[in-house]
Formats: C-alpha cells, sequence, structure tokens
C-alpha cells in the first residue's frame, strides 16, 4: 500500500513555482492533493504553469504574480495566498538562486541580490506567514536553501553566504514558533538539473577558464553517486518533509546531493 502522506486538502504556498524546483514542488503537493499558490517575476510563465498544474491534478492552483525581492510584493503575495486559500498549512520557500562566481570577479550588485532574493526573500515570506499560522493553530515550513552553505565551496561564494544566513534562521525560527505548533526544516540541494542548468555551466566556464563541456563533467564528478539530481528527487523530499508525517522533523536540514564533496569538484577543474 502506498504511503499516505496526508495532505489531501492541505493549502500550501510556494514561491518561485513557475519553473524548475518550485514548479516540481508545486507540483508534487498538487498530486498529494494539495491546493497551491504560487508566484513569480514573469506573469505569463506563471499563469501558464498554474492552468498546467491545474489541468494536471485538477487542484486549485492559484498564480500571483510577486518579486520577492521587494517587501510590499513579498506581503501582498502572502495576503493575497491567504485571502484565496483560506489558510496557509505549508510555506515552501523556495525562489532564491544566486549569482555565482569568483570573489575577484564578483561585483557588489551581486553580493547584494545573493542576500536581497535568496536570504530576504524568505525572512518577508515568513514575517507575513508566521502569524497567519500562529493565529489558525500551526502550520509547516520548508525552506529550499542549498548546501553550498554547509560545505565550503569555490564558485558558490555568495549563493553559500546567503545559504548559511537561511539555515540559521531556519533553526532559530523553529526554536520560537515551535509552541505555536509550527514547525520548520531546511533542504539543502547539491545540484539540480532545473532549466537554469545550462546557464550555470556557461557561467562557471567563463569564470573558471575552462570549457563548456568540460564545465559540464565537474559536478558529477563531485558527486559519489556520478550525476546532479533530479527535480522530482527534490520535490518529493519537500512533499514528505510538508506532511503531517514529518512534523516532528524541527530545526534541523536535510541535505539532498548525491553525497558531493566541493573539494572534488575543484580537483576535477585543475586535472585539465
Ligand atoms: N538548481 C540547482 O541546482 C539548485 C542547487 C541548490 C539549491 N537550489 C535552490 O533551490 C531553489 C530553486 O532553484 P531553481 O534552480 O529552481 O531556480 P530559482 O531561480 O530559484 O527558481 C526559479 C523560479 O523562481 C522565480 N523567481 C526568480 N526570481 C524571483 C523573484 N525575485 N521573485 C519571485 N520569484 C522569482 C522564477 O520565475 P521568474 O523568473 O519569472 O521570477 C521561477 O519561477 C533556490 O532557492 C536555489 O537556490 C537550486
Amino acid at each position: 500500500m502506498a504511503l499516505d502522506l496526508k495532505l489531501d486538502g492541505k493549502k500550501a504556498v510556494v514561491t518561485g513555482g513557475s519553473e524548475g524546483i518550485g514548479k516540481g514542488i508545486a507540483k508534487a503537493l498538487a498530486e498529494q492533493g494539495c491546493d497551491v499558490a504560487i508566484c513569480a517575476r514573469r506573469k505569463e510563465p506563471l499563469e501558464a504553469t498554474a492552468a498546467e498544474i491545474a489541468r494536471a491534478t485538477n487542484r486549485k492552483i492559484i498564480a500571483i504574480p510577486a518579486d520577492l525581492t521587494s517587501a510590499k510584493d513579498a506581503e501582498n503575495f502572502i495576503k493575497k495566498s491567504h485571502e484565496a486559500l483560506g489558510r496557509i498549512d505549508i510555506l515552501v520557500n523556495n525562489a532564491g538562486s544566486a549569482p555565482g562566481g569568483v570573489i575577484e570577479f564578483l561585483s557588489e550588485e551581486a553580493w547584494m541580490q545573493a542576500l536581497q532574493l535568496k536570504f530576504m526573500g524568505y525572512v518577508r515570506c515568513l514575517k507575513h506567514a508566521l502569524p497567519i499560522m500562529v493565529a489558525q493553530g500551526g502550520g509547516r515550513v520548508v525552506n529550499l536553501i542549498g548546501n553550498d552553505g554547509v560545505k565550503d565551496s569555490y564558485w558558490e561564494i555568495a549563493p553559500g553566504a546567503a545559504n548559511a544566513a537561511g539555515q540559521n534562521l531556519t533553526k532559530s525560527l523553529a526554536g520560537q514558533y515551535g509552541k505555536h505548533n509550527i514547525s520548520m526544516c531546511a533542504v539543502n540541494p547539491g545540484p539540480v538539473r532545473t532549466e537554469r542548468w545550462a546557464g550555470l555551466v556557461k557561467a562557471m566556464a567563463r569564470d573558471m577558464k575552462i570549457s563548456e563541456a568540460k564545465a559540464d563533467t565537474l559536478a558529477p564528478k563531485s558527486i559519489p553517486l556520478g550525476r546532479i539530481a533530479e527535480v522530482e528527487e527534490v520535490a518529493n523530499l519537500v512533499c514528505y518533509l510538508a506532511s503531517p508525517l514529518a512534523h516532528f522533523v524541527n530545526g534541523t536540514q536535510i541535505e539532498i546531493d548525491g553525497g558531493q564533496s566541493k573539494v572534488l569538484m575543484d580537483q576535477a577543474r585543475d586535472d585539465r
């Protein structure tokens, strides 16, 4: 018998749900019976994704355009999601890619951009969603962060710094909100095959002064399992963690990176 995640009828909010990992998570939650509100900056792909998931799952999928680098947009996204869904059982903070690069080339703006979305985007949504969860008697938060926050890295130092801040925030808020029956945890993916992957490989090749073909081998070589993750693998883990079955997994983080060792990535780069 299949494991029942007891997500049927739950109301979930997923940031950055039009593409990539966020789209995978929104779809997986809807397949488990959740109604889902998603946001992204671009309205058209967001609405197309909402319609696609609604068609495939027969659930209510609400599309609310928002740029989470704006405090006003983040507040509006949570408020409108709450109005449309009636409650917020699950918040998945996901929209958070940050620019990679080596310290010599990372501009002041790139560092600020990393913190603006990857860290402050999460802070903004939490600030408005937590009071709603407190008022309704509980909730569940899953923060999609990244293994760069817990492993030393070469090219991902800006995302790594923003990740480490988000991981600390997750633990701190878990400690503060448990008394309200709100539990939260972080998921730390390594490299995942999303629409952004080809662009990342290109940028890595440029900054590391190696060919794109070579850059594309670095991540798999740094992972004992020899490949990067698929979106569905991350989405399945998030579904489990969003479920009441995992409510007691609180104030902690789980890596989903095939046991990646960032040091191996650096060695592969030098192995010309
Ligand atoms: N992919 C990986 O290999 C990987 C590895 C480790 C961790 N992660 C983490 O996993 C999460 C998801 O990553 P991802 O690769 O799917 O890419 P992502 O760029 O974080 O997510 C793409 C989604 O976010 C939306 N988005 C981007 N900027 C936004 C903003 N300012 N406000 C609101 N929405 C925004 C995009 O739509 P619009 O462009 O229309 O706004 C799209 O729907 C991120 O937190 C990332 O750091 C990813």
